[in-house]
């Protein structure tokens, strides 16, 4: 068992909150993602789950039990820092077996344990080396025998990959998946990377400024963001971001923006401002002046960038850039007049002033689409 209960926790540094009032249940056998930009808290979040950090606020409970005041050694939790944090002067052997002496195990298990966590890393070969003698990569996997070797609760990583080059991150990711699986412990890790969180996170945890975001799976995260916030920080390109204000007449509800056109749907009686959220794939870019449902742009191509598999398309919609990811079976070039366009249930629209995710009248989906012309760009 591993879940991890925050319960209004909170650390300050003088006048700087770092972490600010978070609650929050990390359920047994989670891979739960800290992800949010340099400085919003995660490794004081983190290293106040380990221990290594008091809280000036709120308390932290391991399967039910308070271990607020539990000393770091004393919490069934292993820690995988960023450094690795590894004893030069001991060899691989010797580093994993230095959480086993500590716990006073006896020689035999502790020979036990570390042939076995050896062997399912793939590092037995290198047991009787320092440190120095080894790559980036087998540093990182020495790191991660030392937390397996005590077979804790939960393992707790701060950006263990981020001195890889991209190809060991990749391969590195997919290890760190698969052990997750094997082992169905807890695990959180922190990152600011959001591939490493979309593709490793059973849930994210999005913290800007101290604060959690949205918490959800990966799924939720990216397709529903629940602030301006999120959509911003979730997607490469991220998602496109346009002020617009959402004026009512007879029921009805239109977009208005320069260069937008408008789609009207029903649920709304108040004017509003908003910020209009698309994400780039969703973005259809068309050639001929398009009529029909959904939101539509009047742009102009500015950058046309070759991924090999696809490409990305600039636009300028009055003065703004509008990312869209097409095929490359699409030929523009700049200076080229085009409309974009993006289907009614892919627009997110978010209240200008909280930035939160405005939700219609009883969540119910948009309908009743209609038209109207393209304002000039
Ligand atoms: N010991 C400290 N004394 C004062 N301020 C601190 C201390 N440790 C962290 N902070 C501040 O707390 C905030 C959060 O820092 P933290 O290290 O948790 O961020 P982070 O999300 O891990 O960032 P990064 O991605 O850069 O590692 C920052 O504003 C930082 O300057
Ligand atoms: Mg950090």
């Amino acid at each position: 068992m591993g879940t991890i209960q925050l319960s209004g926790i909170g650390r300050s540094f003088r006048s700087t909150v770092a972490v600010g009032d978070i609650d929050l249940t990390i359920e047994d056998g989670g891979f739960v993602v800290l992800l949010g930009p340099s400085g919003c808290g995660k490794t004081t979040l983190l290293r106040m789950i380990a221990g290594l950090l008091e809280p000036t606020a709120g308390r932290i409970l391991l399967d039910g039990d308070d271990i607020t005041e539990l000393p770091s050694k004393k919490r069934d939790l292993a820690m995988v820092f960023q450094s690795y944090a590894l004893y030069p002067h001991l060899s691989v052997r010797k580093n994993l077996a230095f959480p086993l002496k500590v716990q006073r195990l006896s020689a035999a298990e502790i020979e036990r344990r570390v042939e076995e966590v050896a062997e399912s890393l793939e590092i037995g070969h290198l047991l009787e080396r320092k440190p120095k003698e080894l790559s980036g990569g087998q540093r990182q996997r020495v790191a991660v025998g030392r937390a397996l070797v005590r077979n804790p609760k939960a393992f707790l990583m701060d950006e263990p990959l981020s001195n890889l080059d991209a190809k060991l991150r990749t391969q590195t990711r997919h290890e760190l998946t698969a052990l997750h699986r094997r082992l169905g412990a807890t695990f959180v890790y922190v990152t600011h990377d959001q591939v490493e969180a979309m593709t490793m996170a059973t849930k994210i945890v999005v913290l800007n400024a101290g604060r959690i975001e949205q918490y959800g799976t990966p799924e939720e995260v990216y397709d529903r963001p629940e602030s301006v916030f999120v959509a911003g920080f979730l997607g490469s390109p991220a998602m496109n971001l346009i002020d617009a204000r959402i004026t009512t007449s007879d029921g009805e509800v239109a977009i208005e923006a320069d260069g937008v056109t408008g789609r009207l749907w029903a649920g709304r009686s108040d004017d509003l401002d908003i910020v209009l959220g698309v994400r780039p794939e969703q973005v259809a870019v068309a050639t001929a002046p398009l009529t029909g449902p959904g939101v539509r742009f009047a742009g102009r191509v500015e950058i046309v960038e070759n991924l090999g598999g696809e490409q990305i398309v600039t636009c300028l919609v009055a003065g703004s850039r509008v990312f869209a990811r097409t095929s490359r079976d699409l030929i523009v070039t700049p200076g080229q007049d085009v409309t974009l366009c993006v289907a009614v249930e892919n627009v997110h629209l978010f209240d200008r002033d909280s930035g939160r995710r405005l939700v219609w009248v009883d969540d119910a989906e948009p309908a009743a689409v209609a038209d109207t012309e393209l304002a000039a760009v």
